[in-house]
């Protein structure tokens, strides 16, 4: 049994932990980390999933940033511990929260993933949405949370700073 809630600020440090478990070593020189420094993550959308006895399971973070003159949600990192992976806790936070991002008025999401995963949430590559380099274009993906929101919404992805 799983318990989801927002993750807060004495959370970050374990919810790190977790991320560099889950990644290779040098995470944070990908291109996306760029749009996240200095930047505060969306606090109502960064979930943690954890078992019944406190141990963090999964996290997802989301960021604010602008397309061209567009606001967007950066969606990642999310994580789920190698023993929990392959449960459904991925699928459950990434439709936890896109369910809230919608609540709350985003009108479009965006990622840099494997289309793979990503396409089983709605996720389609996006054209014309350039990420910082070095980024392959085709893990470059988007999906509307209000209906077209990415039509015509087009350029740089720039930090919100
Ligand atoms: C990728 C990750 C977040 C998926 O979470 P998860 O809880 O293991 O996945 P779920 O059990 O919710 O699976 C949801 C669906 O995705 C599929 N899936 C899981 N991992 C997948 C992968 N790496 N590639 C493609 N599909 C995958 C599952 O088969 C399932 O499909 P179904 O609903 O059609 O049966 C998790 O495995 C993880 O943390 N991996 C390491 C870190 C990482 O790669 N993060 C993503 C960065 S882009």
């Amino acid at each position: 049994m799983f318990t989801v809630a927002q993750e807060t600020a004495d959370d970050w440090w374990e919810v790190e932990a977790l991320y560099d478990l889950c990644f290779a070593l040098g995470r944070e020189a990908l291109s996306s980390y760029r749009l996240r420094d200095g930047v505060d993550p969306v606090a109502d959308l960064s979930l943690m999933a954890r078992d019944g006895e406190g141990i963090l399971a999964a996290a997802i973070r989301y960021w604010p940033v602008t397309v061209g003159t567009a606001n967007a949600l950066l969606l990642g990192p999310i994580a789920v511990h190698p023993t929990h992976q392959g449960e459904g806790l991925g699928r459950m936070l990434i439709e936890d929260s896109l369910a809230r991002a919608v609540e709350t008025g985003w009108a479009r999401v965006m990622l840099v993933g494997d289309a793979l995963y990503y396409q089983k949430f709605g996720f389609e590559k996006l054209r014309g949405v350039e990420m910082p380099p070095p980024t392959n274009p085709d893990r470059v993906l988007g999906r509307d949370l209000l209906e077209n929101a990415w039509t015509g919404v087009c350029g740089q992805v720039r930090s919100v700073l």
